[in-house]
């Protein structure tokens, strides 16, 4: 099996949680080195997990023992140092959203392909193993055929001084929260539909939006509602209504890898409630990540990305602010 190597940009906590104890876990990968702004950040990752400490994104790119970086950098600034990884000849995982807007999502993604390199969206949450088990429900014509998609992404307010309150680097919860109603939405909706309504609300105080909600459809009959913000009591699932019944997915976005998710299926007098099993869906990224790169089969993923900056987008211009 072809290893490949690959450096963190960034000590996030979701690096240190999630993402590097996922990519030791698969095989294939080797973490090569973690890169900090500062010496302190870097060496306590780097003991932890057993590579080399870098002081500066821009000495993580000179390396030439490195294939590939994860980069889980707030969102505003992906587009720099997204384009400087692949001109380093590097592929990229990027946290999400992973781009600011429609436009830079569709450079970073023209770069990458004249580059024969991989960009990805760190999405994890499609990996987990309880959708596939939704879309088999919604194949045997379990609910009848879809008419409304609903999904709702939310959480109580973060800590004054976190990244996701300023605007400059790409905080609010349009690109924080509702990017994961926008995928899920995607799931039914395909990558060809338009944001027909939406409302984000501000923040009078830092001037970010905290939440939203948006009503979207493809023209064929089924229309899809969705909500997110972190102003808000926590939420995190989807429902699919239709014909005959309707599938709800309680724990959508962020199952814990030991946790047992439940998918609700009604109908007329039944009401059954199926317990998944616990599944990790931040090795399913890793693991597709590396897929695309040995395959260099990518253009689901681009078609997904554009779809959802696209739609980011609208709903920011359909919203008066
Ligand atoms: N996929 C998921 O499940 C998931 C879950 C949570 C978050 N995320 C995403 O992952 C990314 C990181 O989120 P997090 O909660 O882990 O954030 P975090 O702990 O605050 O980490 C962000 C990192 O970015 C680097 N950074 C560089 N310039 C920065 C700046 N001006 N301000 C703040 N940080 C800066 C810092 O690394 P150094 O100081 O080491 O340079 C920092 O540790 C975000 O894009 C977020 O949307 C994804």
């Amino acid at each position: 099996m072809k290893n490949l190597n690959i450096g963190i940009m960034g000590c996030a906590a979701i690096a240190e949680r999630s993402m590097i104890p996922a990519i030791k876990e698969v095989d294939g990968w080797s973490l090569v080195a973690v890169a900090s702004r500062t010496v302190e950040k870097a060496n306590q990752l780097a003991v932890k997990f057993d590579c080399d400490a870098v002081v500066g994104y821009q000495k993580l790119l000179n390396r030439d023992d490195i294939d590939a970086v994860y980069m889980p950098l707030p969102t505003g600034l992906h587009y720099e140092w997204i384009i400087k990884t692949l001109q380093a000849g590097k592929h990229v995982l990027a946290e999400k959203s992973i781009a600011y807007d429609y436009n830079s999502a569709r450079e970073m993604i023209d770069l990458a392909r004249s580059k024969n390199l991989v960009v990805m969206e760190d999405f994890m949450f499609q990996y987990h193993s309880q959708h596939k088990f939704v879309f088999d429900l919604i194949g045997k014509g379990e609910i009848g055929e879809i008419r409304v998609f609903r999904a709702n992404f939310g959480f109580p307010p973060l800590a004054k001084g976190n990244f996701r309150y300023d605007d400059k680097i790409g905080g609010g919860a349009l690109l924080d929260a509702a990017g994961y109603t926008v995928r899920a939405v995607q799931f039914i909706l395909g990558d060809d539909y338009c944001v027909k309504a939406a409302n984000l609300k501000y923040d009078p105080e830092t001037g970010t939006n905290i939440y939203g909600g948006a009503f979207l459809d493809n023209g064929s009959g089924i229309s899809a509602q969705i909500g997110f913000g972190f102003d808000n009591y926590y939420q995190a699932n989807y429902e699919i209504w239709g014909s005959k019944g309707k599938i709800i997915v309680d724990r959508a976005f962020t199952p814990k890898p030991d946790y047992s998710p439940t998918v609700i299926v009604e109908k007329q007098n039944n009401r059954k409630e199926y317990k998944m099993k616990p599944d990790n869906h931040f090795v399913g990224s890793i693991k597709e990540f590396r897929r695309a790169i040995i395959q260099l089969d990518t253009e689901n993923h681009y078609r997904q990305v554009l779809a959802q900056s696209k739609a980011l987008d609208d709903i920011r211009k359909l919203s008066a602010k």
